[in-house]
């Protein structure tokens, strides 16, 4: 029978079970520009109220990973293990990971995305450097990961570009937050990246998608089931994202934090993410046993030098300016920077990654639109972290951007995201927890 989208939006919309077909024929008329976005929306706000069971998530990541090619990276000999994060506020792991990683011998295949929402993006991040370009040719790509072992780039028009198109719209309609559509979003970039292995960190709270922990642990076995139905091995954790990772949000501040670590500087709740998650790739890539003995391995990188030689290498063969990185002193800075002072003495208790995100956006670190040019310099340093102790007055925080006019209402919104406790508080682990996969170590 001749299938019709009104159709099968209505029964989505009703809470009835699309077949198979109905989600491959839906999909690949849209993926081949036959379907308007009005109805493609549509679907995805019914499918968001209306969540996919496991059959229909089957079919969409089917389809969405064949709308391009499955890489065949097979002619790369070294283990190949990327990591995912489902998005946060300066989570800039993945800039200080993938070198320790390739540093290791093991070649990461790194397919990252842009920011989304208020979340941050590694290809944003990435394009702050100038020069650095993350548009490689699946070619280029995989050369890359022949002679450098990592390659940073973002989704080319072969890997999964159903994926491309429906995350740009989903980002913009308000149906981002759906378990289903998350785990098929990651997983089919993923799989079609040809990968052998896949360190996921699922974030939860304020600032993540997944805002409690009982959602994030049904995303986390969700895309435990989709790696297993594809046979790829993974690994995942679920990480705390209820304030800002690190002292820094905003692409280039992010990057300097990130070259700042690389050369050992200690940034407690960042290394503890990023080592973490390292240590877990290089245990799934067969060098180690256990977790502790990946991050043992990983945190020798660091301090050997190695990891920061990697970057620099990274950096250059993608064409990005590595005086710069080594001489970060030297980039331009954001015309109006305002320290926000502590209105009170106490213990900082909460800084609301999603405020810190919002404003960072504002600033012009992110994008309100689809055709918003991002401002490399802008964003948000913090001095302080949650459990620190600050003196009425005292600086906790400075806001870069090149926009006067957001000035004022970003300071309001940033002391609003501030609670400061008269008593002392604990600052506490961002590794929640680790859901395991099979037996393992
Ligand atoms: N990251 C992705 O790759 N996709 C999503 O849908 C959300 C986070």
């Amino acid at each position: 029978m001749q299938k019709n989208p009104v159709e099968l939006i209505l029964k989505k919309r009703n809470g009835e079970i699309l077949t198979q077909s109905d989600i491959e024929w839906f999909f690949s008329l849209y993926h081949q520009g036959n379907l308007p976005e009005y109805q493609m929306s549509a679907m995805l706000m019914a499918m968001y109220f209306n969540p996919l069971n496991a059959e229909e998530l089957a079919a969409l990541c089917h389809t969405m990973i064949y709308s391009g090619e499955v890489v065949d990276l097979r002619t790369i000999s070294k283990p190949k293990i990327d990591k995912h994060s489902t998005g946060g506020i300066g989570d800039k792991t993945s800039l200080i990971l993938a070198p320790i990683v390739a540093s290791l011998g093991i070649a990461v295949p790194m397919i990252s995305g842009r920011g989304l929402g208020h979340t941050g993006g590694t290809l944003d991040k990435l394009e702050s450097i100038p020069g650095f370009n993350v548009n490689l040719s699946l070619n280029e790509f995989k050369g890359q990961l022949q002679t450098v072992g990592c390659g940073l780039i973002g989704q080319t028009k072969e890997i999964a570009p159903l994926d491309k198109s429906l995350y740009a719209l989903r980002d913009v309609t308000a149906t981002v937050e759906s378990i289903p559509l998350i785990a098929a979003s990651i997983m089919s970039k993923k799989i079609a990246s040809g990968l052998d292995g896949l360190v996921l960190d699922v974030k939860t709270g304020s600032g993540a998608f997944m805002k409690d922990l009982h959602q994030a642990r049904s995303l986390a076995k969700t895309l435990i089931s989709i790696a297993k139905s594809y046979e790829k091995s993974c690994s995942v954790f679920i990480t705390d994202m209820n304030e800002p990772l690190g002292y820094a949000v905003g692409n280039w501040l992010e990057v300097q934090e990130c070259i700042a670590c690389l050369q050992g500087k200690p940034v407690p709740d960042l290394m503890e993410v990023s080592l973490t998650l390292s240590g877990a790739m290089v245990q799934l890539s067969g060098k180690c046993e256990t977790l502790e003995e990946g991050v043992a391995l990983s945190r020798e990188q660091i301090k050997n030098g190695e990891a920061w030689e990697k970057f620099l290498e990274i950096v250059q063969s993608q064409g990005g300016d590595t005086a710069m990185l080594q001489s970060p002193q030297n980039y331009p800075q954001s015309k109006h920077r305002l320290d926000i002072p502590a209105s009170e003495t106490g213990f900082i208790q909460t800084i609301d990654a999603q405020t810190v995100g919002f404003c960072a956006m504002q600033l012009g670190a992110g994008r309100q639109t689809i055709q918003d040019k991002i401002d490399p310099k802008a964003g948000i340093v913090f001095h302080k972290k949650c459990g620190d102790e600050v003196v009425k007055g005292e600086k906790i925080l400075t806001v870069h951007t090149g926009k006067s006019d957001v000035v004022e209402q970003v300071t309001k919104r940033m002391e609003s995201a501030l609670v400061i406790s008269p008593k002392k508080v604990e600052a506490v682990s961002k590794i929640i927890e680790k859901i395991p996969m099979n037996n393992e170590k």
